[in-house]
């Protein structure tokens, strides 16, 4: 007889970070997973493809390929017990979402609203919601802690916190516990090709140059992917408070230049760079006071850029 402890839902589960939760479960067992992605187009549908093949077929999987801004779709293929939603699917990208805010607004607030009222319909008691640093925004006062004020600067973000409002009202209303996760750029194997440690080793190995904003005086709290999915997995467990925001960062912002350095010194090669102003939608510096998630989630990251940055390498090499 399969004896499952949890029956987790995890939307956005093709991406890069929903497709490294749904393999560190399996292998720390005790889960079925129910997975949902609409693989959107935001980047290559193919690397979406690739990020799933390990595991689409498991045994305690089940792969739906639903888009979360249709509430009838999710009612329809959605018919089991479920214990808990992990809600990672967006449109990413803060950049991107000047462009296209009202797509961002439906996926992220309608998408999340859609999984909120779900999870009261069926009676699934605890959420975990991918939130996001850039709900800081141009906050200049580092390191941010959950009380910090929230002073966003793209619709993305502006979306991040919709969603972190809409939970909070769903679990005062319907007893639901939802942790918000406030991920600091996030890094490691199956990256974002959109995100600059991927983007630039990309142009670097190619000899492409490299477009450094806000002329380089940028500065970002990375955080190995390892040391999110440990606390992805701690909320999904947690059990005390009804709702809490979280950051999961580094606590160690390091200068774009500095980055870029690392990047050079792992590829071997020198990049060639050029300087552009801050992008409006860009927050200067993210740095994250991570005291709460180690109060409450046991939340301890392990992995300094330098040997985050030679995993990443390795696995874009073989890849
Ligand atoms: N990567 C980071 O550094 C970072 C930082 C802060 C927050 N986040 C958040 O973490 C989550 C995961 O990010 P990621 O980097 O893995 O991004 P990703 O784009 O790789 O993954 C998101 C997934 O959501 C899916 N999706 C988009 N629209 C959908 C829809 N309408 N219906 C169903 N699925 C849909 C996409 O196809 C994609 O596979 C996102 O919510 C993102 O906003 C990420």
């Amino acid at each position: 007889m399969n004896y499952f402890n949890k029956h987790i839902i995890i939307t956005g589960a093709a991406g890069f970070i929903g497709s490294s939760l749904v393999e560190f479960l399996l292998k720390n067992g005790g889960y079925k997973i129910t997975c949902i992605d609409n693989f959107d187009d935001y980047y290559d549908i193919s690397a979406k493809q690739k990020n799933i093949a390990a595991f689409e077929n498991h045994a305690n999987i089940r792969f739906l390929k639903i888009d979360i801004r249709n509430a009838d779709e999710l009612n329809k293929n959605l018919c089991d017990d479920y214990d808990i939603i992990v809600h990672l699917a967006a449109k990413a990208g803060v950049r991107q979402s000047i462009l296209q805010p009202n797509l961002y607004e439906q996926t992220n607030v309608a998408g999340t609203l859609n999984l909120l009222e779900f999870a009261k319909q069926k009676n699934v008691k605890q959420f975990v919601f991918a939130s996001s640093s850039s709900i800081y925004g141009v906050n200049p006062d580092v390191p941010w802690r959950e009380t910090s004020a929230l002073m966003p600067v793209s619709p993305y973000a502006a979306t991040k916190i919709a969603g972190e409002y809409l939970g909070y009202t769903y679990s005062k209303l319907y007893d639901i516990r939802f942790i918000a996760l406030r991920f600091f750029t996030v890094y490691g194997a199956k990256q974002r090709p959109d995100l600059a440690i991927h983007k630039f080793t990309e142009l670097i190995t190619k000899n492409n140059p490299i477009t450094l904003y806000g002329n380089g005086d940028t500065f970002r709290d990375y955080t190995y992917i390892d040391d999110i999915l440990s606390g992805i997995a701690a909320a999904i467990n947690y059990d005390k408070t009804m709702f809490e925001t979280i950051n999961l960062g580094n606590n160690h912002t390091v200068g774009l230049l500095d980055l870029v350095a690392t990047l050079e010194n792992v590829i071997g090669k020198k990049a060639i760079a050029q300087f552009d102003k801050l992008h409006p939608a860009d927050s200067p510096r993210t740095f994250a006071d991570i005291t709460k998630a180690k109060k409450l989630l046991n939340y301890n990251p392990q992995t300094q850029l330098n040997d985050g940055i030679r995993k990443f390498y390795e696995w874009y090499v073989n890849n």
